[in-house]
């Protein structure tokens, strides 16, 4: 099934000019009104500032000198890196990503109050700089044990399994944190799909690689899942199953099927993240 964009929402923002694309805000997004009420935005794809015409763009382009994201790159493998952003340190870039993002977010998203957040900014190299593909907020300290605040692919980039990746990262943070993590609620449709997918997966390969007595908890230690999540997913594999004569709950797994779950996913995104190319102690 096909899900397709949200129908625009009333904003006078038609265009906004990112690089070399052009994109349809899904959402309205709180920029001030000088910007907000202009039918074009231009935006910076270096340091993600935001300009009312194509002229000022392109005079801020001859002096803009940012190769890659404010904050620490915590992980490299191969033309991908993650960085760390701290939106206290660097609150006018967060502010920025927010302003972003929130254009294709329809949840309430704080573009002003950064400070509480790490931004995790996915790029990819392309030979003279770091391009930022996606990225997700999470907070300092969240009373919920939240891992993901939101999380967003850009959409000229969406669709090529980026979002996946920004999922897997969040749960190997997770894993360094020794916690169980989950994202903040409510989901977006898109991004309901796209955890589903992933918890999917996930639990499908851990459930492989385990022996046979295995219980919701073993599960969610290794995923670094909570274990609602790990439930929904054995749900969603038809792995639970009720044993009427013990009444209890009993696992019942079809390795083949596992499998071939696991295999399609894998098809379906080449782009992986490796634990071992993160360097990154947790935030305290
Ligand atoms: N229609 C149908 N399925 C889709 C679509 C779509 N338009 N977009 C993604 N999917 C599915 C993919 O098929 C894939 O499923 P699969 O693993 O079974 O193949 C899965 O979702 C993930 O696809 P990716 O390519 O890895 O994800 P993408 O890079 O497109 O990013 C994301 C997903 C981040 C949710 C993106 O759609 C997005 O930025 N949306 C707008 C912002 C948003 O809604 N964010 C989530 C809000 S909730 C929160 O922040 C906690
Ligand atoms: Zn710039």
């Amino acid at each position: 099934s096909q899900l397709h964009a949200p129908p625009p929402q009333p904003t006078s923002i038609r265009n906004v000019y990112f690089g070399n694309y052009r994109v349809k805000p899904w959402y309205t997004s709180p920029y001030p009104e000088e910007y907000s009420c202009s039918r074009n935005l231009y935006l910076c794809e270096s340091c993600l500032k935001y300009m009312n015409s194509d002229y000022v763009l392109q005079r801020h382009r001859m002096k803009c000198a940012w190769r890659h994201p404010p904050g620490d790159e915590i992980y490299r493998d191969q033309n991908i890196s993650v960085f760390e952003v701290d939106g206290q340190r660097q609150p006018i870039y967060c502010q920025n990503l927010c302003l972003l993002a929130k254009m294709f977010l329809q949840s309430k998203i704080l573009c002003y109050d950064v400070e509480p957040f790490l931004f995790y900014i996915m790029t990819e190299y392309d030979g003279a700089s770091c391009k930022i593909l996606g990225y997700f907020s999470k907070e300092k300290r969240s009373a919920s044990n939240y891992n993901v605040s939101c999380i967003l692919t850009l959409p000229i980039y969406q669709r090529r399994g980026y979002g996946a990746f920004l999922i897997e990262f969040s749960y190997l943070l997770s894993k360094a944190e020794r916690k169980f993590g989950s994202p903040e609620k409510p989901l977006s449709d898109l991004g309901l799909l796209s955890y589903r997918s992933y918890w999917r997966k996930r639990v499908a390969e851990t459930l492989l690689s385990m022996r046979s007595s295995v219980s919701i908890e073993n599960i969610a230690q290794a995923t670094s899942m909570v274990c609602d999540d790990v439930i929904s997913a054995l749900e969603a594999l038809s792995v639970l199953k009720y044993d009427m004569k013990k009444k209890i709950y009993v696992l019942h797994v079809d390795k083949m099927k596992l499998y071939h779950v696991c295999k399609k996913w894998d098809e379906k995104h080449p782009q992986r993240v490796k634990p071992t190319s993160l360097r990154w102690t947790p935030y305290i």
